[in-house]
């Protein structure tokens, strides 16, 4: 027996919750699951289901169909070609074989290449271009880059509803159909840092386009619905803004407990100084709240301890991420214990081109720190509140 429910007349939540799901993309952990919502538009004329699921959930989604008592289909909004949101399609074409999938170009080439979805099946839109349903309207807003290059929203003009795809989604599994502001924020920042964050100029652009809209819900395709948009789109407004705040992320490898002990000192000479510090063990954080830190730290300092010649895996791999997630972070630097060598320092620097950060002066120190190295932390400490000042920040 499938599920669904009604969000205003003639339109229907009929996506499935992927409660047991812990991780996405081989990469970001899940700890609360996901959904993969899809919703049903009836017009007086015609239908239309707008995202899809999951392949494993694709018979999920068609017995809610089935509950909805939907026996007949006209057309496929596919907002985004990831599989997550267009996978079921096939099965779905399957079940309907008139249906046409409504998409951008750039979403067609896609899913043709993935999907492997006849030419015949296609029905490409332009910006801004609107479908009748009958006496309901979807119209098209491209908003590229949330997050792949063809993703668009559909907007339910009559209803003034928004589908926007991933765009104001996040990974929660629950059974609420409209989201909880008092728990979504968080979710809802690490969603943003994972996978919006490297294309927040972009993002900017399409706020001015959700902007134009008169928006009474947004109905994403991943966790709750927004009956009160103008939470997550203020929200969405803040991450993206160029706005840093008095805050520094210190993710950190130790092998013996040097590292650990420059940075314990470095945390508490940030603390005495009014700065706030978000610290991470790095073998034992999750990489999804790290990114979420960084979403508005002014300050990345990097823990590293020196192995094989060079920075401990796990430290590269926190550089490589961050440059890859392009925060909007001002000012890096680098601390860590050393044997006796290596080009730590150099490794890293060279894993984050695309930070346009500032670097502050490294500091290392061979074996366990001296009383030396504890001072020179303490310059890093003062030096990062100068920045901080000078930015009006702290
Ligand atoms: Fe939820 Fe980009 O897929």
């Amino acid at each position: 027996m499938g599920v669904y429910r009604e969000i205003r007349p003639g339109v229907f939540s009929v996506g499935v919750i992927d409660w047991d799901r812990r991780l996405f993309d081989e990469l970001i952990p899940l700890p609360d699951g996901t959904s993969y919502n899809a919703y049903v538009v009836q017009g007086s004329e015609r239908t239309a289901l707008i995202d899809t699921a999951d392949p494993p959930f694709a018979q999920a989604l068609l017995d809610n169909l089935e509950t909805l008592g939907l026996d007949r289909l006209d057309y496929v909004v596919t907002n985004h070609a990831e599989q997550d949101h267009s996978g079921s399609i096939p099965a779905i074409l399957e079940r309907f074989p008139a249906a046409k999938v409504v998409c951008t170009p750039r979403c067609r080439e896609l899913l043709e290449e993935h999907l492997e979805i006849p030419a015949e099946k296609f029905e490409t839109v332009k910006d801004r271009e609107f479908l009748s349903l009958g006496e309901k309207t979807l119209e098209f807003f491209y908003t590229p880059w949330v997050h792949w290059p063809e993703t668009m929203s559909t907007y339910l003009r009559e209803e003034e509803i928004l589908f926007p795809c991933d765009f104001f989604g996040f990974h929660y599994a629950t059974s609420d159909l409209f989201a909880d502001q008092r728990t979504i924020y968080e979710p809802a920042k690490r969603y943003y840092a994972e996978i919006m964050m490297p294309f927040r100029k972009i993002i900017q652009k399409n706020l001015e386009i959700v902007d134009s809209l008169s928006i009474k819900m947004i109905a994403p395709s991943h966790g709750p619905l927004h009956s009160e948009p103008s939470f997550i789109i203020e929200a969405y407004r803040d991450w993206s803004s160029d706005d840093v705040k008095n805050e520094v992320v210190v993710p950190f490898v130790s092998m013996h407990g040097s590292t650990e002990l420059m940075v314990d000192h470095l945390v508490n000479a940030l603390i005495a100084r009014g700065i706030g510090v978000k610290r991470f063990d790095i073998a034992a954080s999750d990489v999804g709240k790290m990114a979420e830190a960084l979403v508005d730290a002014a300050t990345l300092v990097l823990g590293a301890c020196t192995i094989l010649g060079g920075p401990h895996p796990n430290a590269a791999h926190v550089a490589f991420l961050a440059n890859a997630l392009r925060p909007k972070t001002r000012f890096a630097s680098i601390i860590g214990s050393y044997g006796w060598g290596g080009k730590t320092v150099k490794v890293i620097q060279d894993t984050i081109p695309l930070l346009k950060v500032e670097m502050i002066e490294p500091v290392l120190a061979k074996g366990l720190p001296t009383e030396e190295d504890y001072l020179a932390l303490d310059r890093l400490a003062d030096e990062i509140l100068k920045k901080h000042k000078e930015l009006g920040i702290a």
